[in-house]
């Protein structure tokens, strides 16, 4: 009777130190802009430095041509900025947009 309490008792203690664990670890941390140009396929028309296609825009230096903000508004909506535009409008969320958007500002 004992042995099985002392045996229980290991076993919740085991038990709270890995949720302890995980609740420090937290959330996994948020997308890299450079993930995520990889996930949504903006290679598939664009180059940065050696990799990519040259279907749209060479985007090495974008960053020293547009401004943050604008980046992200252009992929919330490329034809919103130029109804001109031939980029699709991407199924990015907010978060995406953010990431994408200051890892293009740094493209210089
Ligand atoms: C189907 C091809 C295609 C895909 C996929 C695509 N783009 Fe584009 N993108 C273009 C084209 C074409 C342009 C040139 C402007 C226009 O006519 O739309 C462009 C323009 C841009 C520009 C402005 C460049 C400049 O110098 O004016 C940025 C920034 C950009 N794209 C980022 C992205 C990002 C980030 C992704 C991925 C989320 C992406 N694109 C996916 C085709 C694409």
């Amino acid at each position: 009777m004992t042995r099985r309490i002392a045996v229980a008792a290991a076993v919740l203690a085991v038990a709270s130190s890995t949720t302890l664990a995980c609740a420090r670890a937290g959330a996994p941390p948020p997308e890299t802009g450079r993930e995520v140009f990889v996930k949504q396929g903006c290679y598939g028309c664009h180059t940065i430095g050696k990799f990519g296609t040259p279907i749209g825009p060479d985007l090495s230096r974008v960053g020293s041509k547009y401004e943050e903000e604008y980046l992200a508004r252009w992929l919330r909506d490329p034809a919103l900025q130029r109804p001109t535009a031939h980029m699709p409008k991407l199924e990015l969320t907010e978060e995406e947009v953010r990431a994408l958007a200051a890892f293009l500002a740094a493209q210089r």
